[in-house]
């Protein structure tokens, strides 16, 4: 009973959202650099408004980050003293291919993560690493239009050869894209495409899908060549919808909308386009470009693995009136009546991390990894600097105890749990830092002010607890 004996407890994080360094070590720059903080920030990440560069209006939080780049010895030790047995981290594509189509890659950002991993380690920690986390070198954003270029496979292709050659022994778990079906809700962050007038939209988002998820499966198939320990993982933003009423409408719409996101993962894991999206891609005149063996390369390497990022479920209604009410800021939700909200609106329900559990094993019936989860909070440190994040600790072991019940009760198979923003970092949606996730305080504000100290929360001591009990003592 409980938790496999091997479970991989820990944390995870991004490289943008928390390294800094944007202009060191011969790094260049990514469509996440040039992304602010404020109201312009969410037509930037969804395509709509075109922005490339840095100006002196905004304040652009990814440049400083929480300085990881700097500070990684400091936060891996930390992480240790937790008890982490595994780090999620991202490299960022523009440290290894400053430009994304150089022949060779950028050795100062080569050896960064060679000591890093080394770093892990030290501390018994193993490294799950995200290949692209959101990111794509700006020059192939300028250059090719990102992922909407078939060119940009090659350019993939190269990098994951060079990760899996470098980091043959040093790492062996391995997500090709972070939340691959991010690219339909904010294409700009999450693959570098905006749109200039006139672009069919969908088209160019499924197009760009198709060339990930070959890419994607060029990885896995590397991976495995260069190093049969090697284990590659699908990553999905998942949350499972709910329809808001039984009206069977309502109903088929949650279907529905389970779909649009499990359409990747059903290429990634089962190895084809499913029918619905065949279909679905035909009556909006969506034609894929689909290049001779593309079909071959999806068929033959799928993931070992899926792991998903879970945070809230969400809930779906036909009612015209209802939909007036849909919020949310990257996923639209309809506000569940039998659900609280965090302070950002995200609907709290650890049952839907169960059941969304139990669908993708249903569906794929291969072993699950939660690779992120967390509630995103306001922190106050008192007088001495400590924050008693009860709050966060409720959040995260009612998740857990739900991820429990999945394993012991419903039998799924899951390998892993880390945290989101296991040490507080820049937010992905809105660019704040006072979004905040971690075990570990970082002082820092929405403006860049702070001494950047790292300071223990009281979740730490009770994670440190959790993971030393493989999840009984919660
Ligand atoms: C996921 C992303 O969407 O959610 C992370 O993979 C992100 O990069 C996380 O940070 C939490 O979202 P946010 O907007 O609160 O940072």
């Amino acid at each position: 009973m409980g938790f496999r004996k091997d479970f991989l407890w820990g944390g995870a994080t991004a490289a943008n959202q928390c390294e800094g360094g944007y202009d060191q070590g011969g790094r260049g720059l990514a469509n996440v650099d040039v992304v602010p903080i404020g109201k312009d920030r969410f037509p930037i990440i969804s395509g709509k408004m075109k922005h490339f560069d840095f100006d002196d209006e905004h304040f652009y939080p990814a440049k400083g980050a929480i300085d990881m780049y700097h500070r990684y010895k400091e936060d891996i030790a930390l992480f240790g003293e937790m008890g982490f047995k595994t780090y999620r981290l991202s490299i960022a594509w523009s440290r290894i291919f400053p430009k994304g189509d150089e022949s060779e890659p950028n050795e100062e950002g080569l050896a960064f993560y060679e000591d890093l991993f080394k770093e892990c380690h030290k501390h018994g920690i193993e490294p799950l690493v995200t290949i692209t986390h959101f990111d794509c070198p700006m020059h192939l954003v300028e250059t090719y239009g990102a992922w909407r270029s078939r060119k940009l496979i090659g350019f993939y292709e190269n990098l994951c050869r060079v990760l899996f050659n470098r980091y043959k022994g040093l790492v062996k778990y391995w997500l090709t894209f972070n939340e691959i079906n991010m690219i339909l809700h904010a294409p700009f962050m999450g693959a570098g495409l905006y749109f200039e007038e006139g672009d069919n939209e969908e088209q160019i988002k499924y197009q760009a899908a198709h060339h990930e998820l070959v890419a994607s499966a060029i990885a896995t198939k590397i991976a495995h060549e260069v190093d049969p320990e090697n284990q590659v993982g699908c990553m999905l933003a998942a949350g499972n919808y709910y329809p808001y009423t039984s009206n069977p409408e309502d109903y088929f719409a949650a279907v529905q909308k389970d779909r649009e996101n499990y359409f990747f993962i059903d290429v990634q894991s089962r190895g084809a386009y499913p029918s619905y999206a065949l279909k679905e891609m035909e009556r909006k005149g969506i034609e894929l470009e689909i290049a001779d063996g593309d079909l071959e390369l999806l068929k033959e390497h799928t993931v070992d693995f899926i792991s998903f990022s879970y945070y809230s479920s969400r809930t779906v209604s036909t009612d015209p009136e209802m939909n007036k009410k849909v919020a949310g800021n990257i996923f639209a939700s309809l506000k569940n009546p039998y659900l609280k909200a965090s302070e950002w609106g995200w609907q709290i329900d650890p049952l839907g991390l169960r059941s969304t559990m139990n669908q993708l094993y249903d569906r794929y019936q291969k072993p699950l990894f939660i690779v992120e989860n967390g509630l995103g909070a306001v922190d106050t440190p008192d007088e001495n600097g400590y924050v008693a994040d009860d709050y966060r600790i409720d959040y995260l072991r009612d998740h857990i105890k739900a991820m429990k019940d999945a394993v012991e009760i419903d039998g799924v198979d899951l390998m892993g749990y880390t945290s989101w923003g296991c040490i507080d970092l820049v937010s992905a949606s809105t660019g704040e830092m006072k979004k905040r996730y971690g075990f570990i305080y970082v002082d820092r504000d929405n403006d860049g002010n702070g001494t950047l100290k790292r300071s223990k929360k009281k979740s730490f001591d009770w994670y440190k607890k959790v993971i030393a009990s493989n999840g009984e003592d919660l």
